[in-house]
């Protein structure tokens, strides 16, 4: 990709980057001068990521902290940590996610909803003084356009195990709460120096299919899957070139798309911030 050298202050907070999108996204922000911080469940799955990034030999190391966003608790203890390293935080990306995982959360949440949802809807409530403290930061939540087959939110179903057999329509309710969150969280930063973007990466080739039948994935490799390195393209593109005065858009193709009906329901997304601050006040199983 087109390099932009950022000066060395600059930090990233990414969730989810020892494979697939996140790991490329990682590399190439420090290729661009940030200094990353990856969030993630495993040092050992991450350390390779950490390896390939001391390797560049570029001038800030990486750092890796604890998060498994299916326990809120633990989402607490991650920006804690992020805290006590008493840096900046220009770039967060909410970008770790699951398809297809059924059950509930630490915390007592439907799967996706909890983990592509609510864990990071959490993490940035958490760092959002942090972000409004260092200058021109951007909030990049990982949507797909899976939320376009959102049918809207059963708000007690968010409480139980995940019904679908295959989970599909819980993942595409819960990308359609990413997309919501962002253009909420737009409207209660304005006039702050916080800029949100959500966004689809495109279909790509990595794990987080591996819970779909194996006829899904011959399917949608036969319709052309996207490598990891094109995949993260749209997530650099809002990290490092989409003008910072813009804020609350849904990118595709590195360029600004129109999002669901849904997608743009201002009253859903206020609803669903609500919703979302009270229950991650809750004491677990509240
Ligand atoms: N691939 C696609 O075609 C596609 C399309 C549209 C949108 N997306 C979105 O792109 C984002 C990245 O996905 P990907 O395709 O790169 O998938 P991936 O290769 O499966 O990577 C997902 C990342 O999320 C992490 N993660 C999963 N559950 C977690 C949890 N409970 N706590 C903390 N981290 C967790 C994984 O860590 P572990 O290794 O520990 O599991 C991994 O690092 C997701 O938000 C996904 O919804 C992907």
């Amino acid at each position: 990709m087109t390099s932009k050298s950022h000066n060395h202050e600059n930090v990233a907070l990414i969730t989810g980057a020892n494979i697939g999108i996140g790991r490329i996204t990682a590399i190439e922000l420090a290729k661009n001068g940030f200094k990353v911080v990856i969030a993630g469940r495993s040092l050992e799955r991450t350390q390779p990521v950490l390896d390939q990034i001391n390797s560049l030999e570029v001038h800030q190391k990486p750092i890796f902290i604890p998060l498994e966003l299916a326990s809120l608790a633990s989402v607490r203890e991650c920006a804690r940590l992020f805290i006590e390293l008493n840096l900046p935080l220009h770039l967060l990306i909410n970008n770790a996610g699951v398809a297809g995982q059924r059950g509930l959360t630490q915390d007592g949440f439907e799967m996706a909803f909890g983990i592509n949802h609510l864990g990071h809807f959490l993490l940035t409530q958490l760092l959002l003084e942090k972000l409004q403290s260092s200058r021109l930061s951007r909030v990049i939540t990982v949507s797909s356009r899976a939320h376009k087959r959102a049918s809207g939110f059963d708000w007690e179903a968010l409480r139980q195990p995940t019904k679908s057999w295959t989970g599909i329509q819980e993942y595409a309710n819960s990308k359609l709460a990413n997309v919501l969150f962002s253009s909420e969280l737009a409207k209660r930063t304005h006039g702050s120096e916080i800029s949100t973007y959500s966004l689809h990466p495109g279909v790509v080739d990595t794990e987080i299919w591996r819970a779909a039948p194996h006829w899904a994935r011959k399917l949608l490799r036969l319709r052309g899957f996207l490598t990891p390195e094109e995949g993260a393209l749209t997530t650099l593109h809002c990290a490092i070139h989409a003008p910072h005065q813009e804020t609350g858009l849904y990118y595709a193709d590195r360029q600004p798309m129109p999002t669901s009906a849904l997608g743009c329901n201002a009253k859903l997304a206020a609803d669903l911030w609500e919703r979302s601050e009270i229950w991650v006040s809750q004491k677990p199983g509240k």
